[in-house]
C-alpha cells in the first residue's frame, strides 16, 4: 500500500524556520522517521514537498490509482487554496490534514482551512508527532473501510 506525504510552502525550511513554533527537526528527519513507521505497517511512504501550489496540485493528480491515502501539511495554502481542495476532492483519495502548530491558537487567518471539511480528520499542535498521529489515523481509517 502506498501513502503520499505532501508538504507545502516553507516546510523545506523546518529546523531553521521559527524553531520556537515549528521545532528543531528538519523535514528530512520527519520524512525518514515517518517512512520508518510506515514500513513497520507494511506501507510505502512517498514524500513530496513544494513551494508551488500548481506543483502540489499536479502531485495530487499523479497519486490517482497509486496512493491509498494522503497526508497533507499544506502550510499557508491550507488557508488560501481552493485549487488544492479541488484537487483532493477530484482524485477522491482519503486524506488527513495535519499541522505542526496548533493553528487555532494562532492568528485568526490560520483558523480557517479550505481542506478540513473534506478530510478524514485533522491533527494539529503536536510538532513532528502530528505526522505520526496523522499516519495512525489514516491507516486506521483505511483499514476500517477496506
Ligand atoms: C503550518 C501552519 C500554517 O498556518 C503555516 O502557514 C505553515 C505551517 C504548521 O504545520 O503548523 O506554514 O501548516
Amino acid at each position: 500500500m502506498h501513502v503520499l506525504l505532501l508538504n507545502g510552502p516553507n516546510l523545506n525550511l523546518l529546523g531553521q524556520r521559527e524553531p520556537g513554533i515549528y521545532g528543531q527537526s528538519s523535514l528530512a528527519d520527519i520524512e525518514a522517521e515517518l517512512a520508518r513507521e510506515a514500513k513497520q505497517e507494511s506501507v510505502q511512504l512517498d514524500c513530496f514537498q513544494s513551494n508551488f501550489e500548481g506543483a502540489l496540485v499536479d502531485r495530487i493528480h499523479q497519486a490517482m490509482g497509486v496512493s491509498a491515502g494522503i497526508l497533507i501539511n499544506a502550510g499557508a495554502y491550507t488557508h488560501t487554496s481552493i485549487a488544492i481542495r479541488d484537487a483532493l476532492a477530484g482524485v477522491a483519495i482519503p486524506y488527513v490534514e495535519l499541522h505542526l502548530s496548533n493553528t487555532h491558537a494562532r492568528e485568526e487567518f490560520r483558523h480557517h482551512s479550505f481542506l478540513a471539511e473534506r478530510a478524514v480528520g485533522v491533527i494539529c499542535g503536536f510538532g513532528p508527532a502530528s505526522y505520526s498521529l496523522a499516519l495512525k489515523g489514516l491507516l486506521s481509517h483505511l483499514r476500517r473501510n477496506a
